[in-house]
């Protein structure tokens, strides 16, 4: 029984890959792309007022957010576009892009711009992009160290001395800045010591219900996902895999694949990664990274995507940077409605918060929303899944059957335990059964 299921569950994984893969029909002829007729970077300023005409020329589908503020006080802009942008519907998922934090590496952040004018120019128009800005809350944030990226210069491939560009404003990493998972945290002194950008995006992450992240670098062609590192302290070479690493590794393929220079791994000198992805820690190891952060801290799954050799090519490649990125960026963004979603209620229909939902085999569970929401993210095949919740009986354990290209919706009811069984004082008052683990932890 179980071999069959894992039999099942091979096949279906290996067909829904397929399936995901074929490139879909040309649209080419219905979709605007006019933002490529004069192809440059946009700087803070011109960034700034190009996503304020947006939003006050698209009320009604971009919201222009921001996660915080950087050393120098820019913002840290991030456009949410939806079709239900003043009221995130019940259940669309969120997803997110966060590129530049890395400074000098500059391509993913233009091409977040040409992604945020793709979606909503060719929103009503282009059948593909009206679906996924329909059902997806998506938030693309260009750059995460703004003024990293002003202290950088166009066409340099590698970083200034010092890394000036690369760093923020106080000379900082901010890729090595979160909170890791082999490092003792207390509670009160998780964001002291840290970066202003790096606690801006810390209360960013952990505050939202995101499920799905790209995380955009450049300076190699390859999509790297967790983990990052190991409690070994080894330099590289070997996989450090986390609970979810067979998805992991099908969302990073679902980016590399469709890339013309990623899939072959071999972009660069000296790659040579195996269809364009690599576990993080395998190919080399790194403390307080953003992308394990996200997936041990909150519920949002990211993987980063590195995507240029040259960390800040001249401007004039960009349309064909754009063409390279476009399929697998909308791909990744589709990944969002992978796998199982629902409410958790209790019996009364009111929402749970901070409920866990736990998977049979997958050591890593997702909890709910303020409106009691879950999303799960899971590869085709059959799972057994339930919830639980303090000062409520656990509910009683399902199968459910996920299959590609479609969500599939399981709620959960709880029956509340009457007051006087409840033993314990539960979770910390006021933080997510997430946030509460990590408080405690150590
Ligand atoms: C937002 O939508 C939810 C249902 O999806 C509704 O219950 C709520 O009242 C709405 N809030 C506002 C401010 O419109
Ligand atoms: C998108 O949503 C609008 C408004 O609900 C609807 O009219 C349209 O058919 C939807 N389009 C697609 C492709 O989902
Ligand atoms: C997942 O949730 C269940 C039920 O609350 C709990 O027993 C288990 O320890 C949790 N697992 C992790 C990895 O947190
Ligand atoms: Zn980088």
């Amino acid at each position: 029984m179980l071999k069959l299921t894992y039999l099942i569950s091979v096949i279906t994984v290996f067909f829904g890959i397929c399936a995901s893969l074929s490139i879909p029909e040309n649209t080419e002829n219905t979709v605007n792309e006019k933002f490529l007729d004069d192809p440059k970077y946009l700087n803070y300023d011109e960034l700034t007022n190009l996503f304020k005409q947006l939003e006050s020329e698209y009320p009604n589908l971009v919201h222009l957010t921001s996660a915080g503020k950087s050393v120098r006080n820019r913002e840290l802009w991030a456009l949410e576009i939806n079709a239900n942008v003043q009221n995130r519907s019940l259940l669309t998922p969120m997803f997110k892009y966060v590129a530049n934090m890395h400074g000098d590496e500059s391509l993913g952040r233009q091409l977040m711009v040409y992604l945020a004018l793709y979606l909503i120019k060719n929103y009503g128009k282009d059948e593909r992009v009206t679906k996924l800005v329909n059902t997806t809350d998506i938030y693309i944030m260009p750059s995460m160290n703004p003024d990293g990226f002003e202290n950088s210069e166009e066409g340099l491939c590698e970083s200034k001395p010092k890394y000036v560009g690369r760093e923020n404003e106080n000379g900082k990493d901010l890729n090595r800045d979160f909170p890791d998972q082999f490092e003792p945290t207390r509670i009160g002194t998780i964001l002291s010591g840290r970066q202003p950008e790096t606690v801006s995006m810390i209360t960013w992450i952990i505050s939202r219900p995101f499920v799905l992240s790209g995380n955009l670098h450049g300076g190699a062609v390859v999509a790297s996902y967790p983990y990052d590192n190991s409690n070994t302290k080894r330099h590289c070479c070997k996989e450090s895999k986390s609970p979810d690493n067979e998805l992991f590794k099908t969302l990073a393929l679902t980016y590399s694949q469709p890339h013309p220079l990623m899939r072959d791994g071999k972009a660069c000198k000296n790659d040579n990664f195996d269809r364009g992805i690599t576990n993080g820690a395998f190919w080399y190891e790194l403390q307080g990274g953003m992308q394990d952060f996200n997936y041990i801290h909150s519920n949002c799954f990211e993987v980063t995507f590195e995507l240029s050799c040259c960390k800040y090519p001249e401007a004039k490649t960009l349309p064909q940077e754009w063409y390279n990125n476009k399929e697998s960026l909308l791909r990744y963004i589709e990944s969002t409605h992978w796998g199982v979603k629902g409410l958790v209620t209790d019996t009364k229909g009111e929402p749970v918060l901070d409920a866990d939902v736990v998977v049979t085999g997958i050591n890593h569970n997702i909890t709910t929303s303020n409106r009691g929401e879950y999303w799960r993210l899971l590869l085709p095949g059959q799972y057994e899944m339930y919830a639980s919740a303090f000062g409520f009986l656990p509910s009683d354990k399902t199968f459910v059957t996920v299959t590609a290209g479609h969500t599939e919706i399981q709620n959960f009811q709880l029956n509340r335990i009457p007051q006087e069984n409840v033993k314990g004082n539960g979770k910390t008052a006021g933080l997510s059964q997430k946030e509460s683990n990590w408080y405690w932890k150590n």
